[in-house]
């Protein structure tokens, strides 16, 4: 079974600002409450009970990046080669009672990754009454490691994740899986964190609303929008109530053909030269995109 982890699952943020994050996330992203207790919000862009979990908590941080697995045989297969490739099991159950089966597991970079079979969706339960942008589901987030060679052999050997492209010096990485979209895992050179997590628009009208609504909150885009060369997605960036970068990008390329696909090298690193292989309407990325930090939380 190659491609154990199909899709991104869901992220699990820590934050100090819970109230701040939700009005943030339903009222400019579009996203509706679908469970709120003592501790835990989960929010959804469509059908599904779960993508973001907020965290109540004293700091602000990432918690976990859920990979979804497409069955429970799957997850135990996963949760097999764990050990093998040098990472610890933390929970064998699922984080959330909206997942059948799922293992959480720790890198040794300090990296923690739940892979869990899908989260219940609703097919016919997708568009809901917002005043938000109100995107299609969330698609990749981008994660930083210091050793993104080790974080990416982790992922391959337990998830049956693949390379789709890197830069040449290993600063930027790109790693897809079963549903052959370019990355649901972009991986960045760095002290571990967060880079960005993102939601997939439908059309680009869609950054007219985002701007316009983060211009009502008094709030403006960090970057974009613009095309990324890796992947082919369009983009535009900012930042919430806990300090994450959200991404809002259009439709990935696919890896439609695994057997004739050599994963891409961008071998120019000269900025401002090498712009249109980034990206490619020409757009650089600012210094603040490019050194962009949000802490993961310690793994105990
Ligand atoms: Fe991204």
């Amino acid at each position: 079974m190659s491609h154990l982890v199909h899709a991104l699952g869901h992220m699990k943020i820590n934050t100090t600002d819970i109230n701040g994050v939700i009005r943030d996330a339903t009222e400019i992203l579009g996203l509706h409450v679908t469970h709120r207790d003592d501790r835990q919000v989960w929010l959804s862009s469509n059908g599904r009970a779960a993508e973001l979990v907020l965290i109540e908590a004293d700091e602000n941080s990432a918690h976990t990046i859920g990979l979804e697995a497409l069955t429970a045989e799957a997850v135990r297969e996963a949760e097999t080669r764990i050990e093998a490739a040098g990472c610890r099991i933390l929970s064998s159950e699922p984080s959330l009672d909206c997942m059948k089966a799922g293992v959480t597991f720790a890198t040794p970079e300090g990296l923690r990754f739940e892979i869990h079979t899908p989260i219940r969706n609703g097919i016919y339960d997708r568009r809901h009454a917002t005043h938000g942008v109100g995107p299609n589901r969330m698609d990749h987030v981008n994660l930083i490691t210091p050793n993104p060679e080790a974080t990416r052999r982790h992922l391959s050997a337990i998830g049956g994740m693949k390379l789709s492209e890197q830069m040449v010096n290993d600063s930027l990485s790109w790693m897809y899986g079963g549903n052959r979209q370019h990355h649901i895992l972009g991986i960045v050179k760095g002290d571990v964190g967060l880079h960005h997590y993102s939601f997939e628009f439908f059309e680009f009208n869609d950054y007219l609303k985002l701007g316009d609504l983060l211009d009502r909150s008094d709030k403006q885009m960090l970057w974009g929008p613009g095309r990324h060369r890796p992947g082919d997605n369009t983009y535009a960036y900012y930042t919430d109530a806990s300090g994450a970068m959200i991404e809002c990008s259009g439709q990935m390329a696919l890896v439609a053909d695994d057997d004739d696909f050599t994963p891409n090298v961008i071998t120019n690193l000269e900025r401002p030269g090498n712009v249109r292989c980034m990206n490619v309407w020409g757009t650089p990325a600012p210094l603040e995109w490019r050194e962009y930090h949000f802490p993961f939380a310690k793994i105990a």
